[in-house]
């Protein structure tokens, strides 16, 4: 069984589960099963210090590309460390060899106390993992994790020409805000920046007189 997914399971073009070795079946296998089924396995876990050089790297891919970030040169891992002692929870995403391709972050969203319940997310993936269902896996786990630190709103600040952490957002249930028009200027050009937000419903605790006295 394809254990990566569980959508690629029951692909569209079989009415029942396959093995993930479908070279016995005639049909052509839908896309995102090929794309499940040509895709490496990837594991999370929390983050350590020795995380921020690779961290750093993949942060520094993004910032080339002009689509995610607002920093206008490289970083470096000694700059970078204040931020991260900061963020609430990161969750890096590796290899079977042990290398790291992708982290997610939760990061306090204002310094002012009255914010301590928002933070904010930011996602990035290795150039060459992009598309293959990471940056979903990495914003599963930590939206799972907001709740342990304390946080019950998440933001998530994204160029409004950005197509995939747009995409992302929309697919965990994140709404669109506000928009900051023009407040980016990056090589002579002024971008909009898009502001989407989720609020993660906790279930409540059933009041302590329910359900302990039928009478
Ligand atoms: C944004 C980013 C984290 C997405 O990670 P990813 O691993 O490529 O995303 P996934 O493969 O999990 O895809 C998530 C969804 O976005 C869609 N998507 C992926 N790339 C896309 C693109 N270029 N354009 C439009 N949609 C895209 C996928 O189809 C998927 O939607 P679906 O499940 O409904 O098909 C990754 O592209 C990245 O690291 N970009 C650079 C950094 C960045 O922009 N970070 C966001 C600011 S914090």
């Amino acid at each position: 069984m394809c254990t990566d997914c569980d959508k690629l399971k029951r692909p569209k073009w079989l009415q029942k589960p396959v093995c993930a070795v479908f070279a016995n079946h005639a049909s052509r296998p839908c896309v995102r099963y090929r794309r499940c089924v040509t895709k490496p396995m990837f594991h999370l876990r929390d983050a350590t210090r020795v995380d921020l050089p690779a961290i750093v790297g993949i942060y520094n891919q993004a910032i080339a590309g002009r689509q995610a970030s607002a920093d206008l040169s490289e970083v470096t891992v000694d700059a970078r460390r204040e931020w991260f002692a900061r963020q609430l929870s990161i969750v890096v995403a590796y290899t079977p060899n042990a290398e790291v391709v992708g982290w997610t972050s939760l990061a306090p969203y204002h310094s002012r106390a009255g914010y301590r319940p928002t933070a904010e997310v930011s996602t990035y993936i290795a150039t060459r993992y992009h598309g293959r269902g990471l940056g979903s896996q990495l914003r599963a786990a930590i939206l799972e994790r907001a709740p342990g630190v304390g946080v019950d709103t998440v933001i998530s600040l994204v160029f409004a020409h950005n197509a995939a952490s747009i995409r992302l957002n929309q697919k965990f249930g994140f709404d669109r805000w506000g928009l900051l028009p023009g407040v980016v200027e990056m090589d002579g050009q002024r971008y909009d920046v898009a502001i989407f937000g989720r609020k993660l419903v906790h279930p409540k605790p059933p009041p302590e007189s329910l359900g302990t006295n039928p009478g």
